[in-house]
């Protein structure tokens, strides 16, 4: 298993990711910063968010997982010391005993009804604030880096 493996994710104020399961995120001003951090690396993706895509994503190995996969052989098949997590809310919620770090950009959106960051149950994890990483300044949106704290 990667030393490494990171939920990347868009949110809402209320803590959403998408107003319904098949919302193509156009909403969302870290692309450029997703692109950037994982490019190279693998990317895990649940089959809906996958169904939303114009294209494949460029230069990473995508991984698409279904219901019948098993996360931790995914994990334990998957080379190198970094991979990303990148939604959506069903596939957060079955990576989460796996998690080593988020990465949480927050946008000043209120969609009051949709998928939850984690669409399904979570353990309790404590994180530690690692790095804030500037999105678009001006709009006051940036990314929050945490590590997830070994209990
Ligand atoms: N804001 C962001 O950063 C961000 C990032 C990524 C995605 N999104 C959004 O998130 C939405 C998709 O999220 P999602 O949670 O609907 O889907 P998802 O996690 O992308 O895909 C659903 C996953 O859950 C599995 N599944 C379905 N029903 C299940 C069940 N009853 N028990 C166990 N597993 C089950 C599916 O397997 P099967 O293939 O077998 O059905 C699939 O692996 C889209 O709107 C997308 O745009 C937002």
């Amino acid at each position: 298993m990667p030393k490494d493996v990171i939920l990347i994710a868009a949110v809402t104020i209320d803590g959403l990711i998408a107003r319904h399961h098949r919302e193509v995120t156009t909403w969302s001003k870290d692309l450029p910063l997703f692109k950037e951090q994982t490019l190279g690396f693998h990317v895990i993706m649940g089959s809906n968010t996958h169904d939303t895509l114009s294209a494949e994503l460029e230069d990473r190995h995508t991984i698409v997982v279904h219901r019948n996969d098993d996360p931790e052989s995914i994990l334990d098949a998957i080379p190198g010391d970094r991979c990303y997590i990148i939604g959506g809310g069903k596939t957060y919620a079955r990576f989460a005993p796996f998690l080593t770090h988020l990465y949480i950009t927050p946008h000043p959106l209120i969609f009051g009804k949709g998928v939850p960051l984690f669409d399904g149950g979570v353990p309790d994890l404590e994180l530690v604030f690692q790095q804030m990483v500037s999105v678009d300044e001006k709009g006051g949106i940036f990314q929050y880096q945490y590590k997830v704290k070994k209990s």
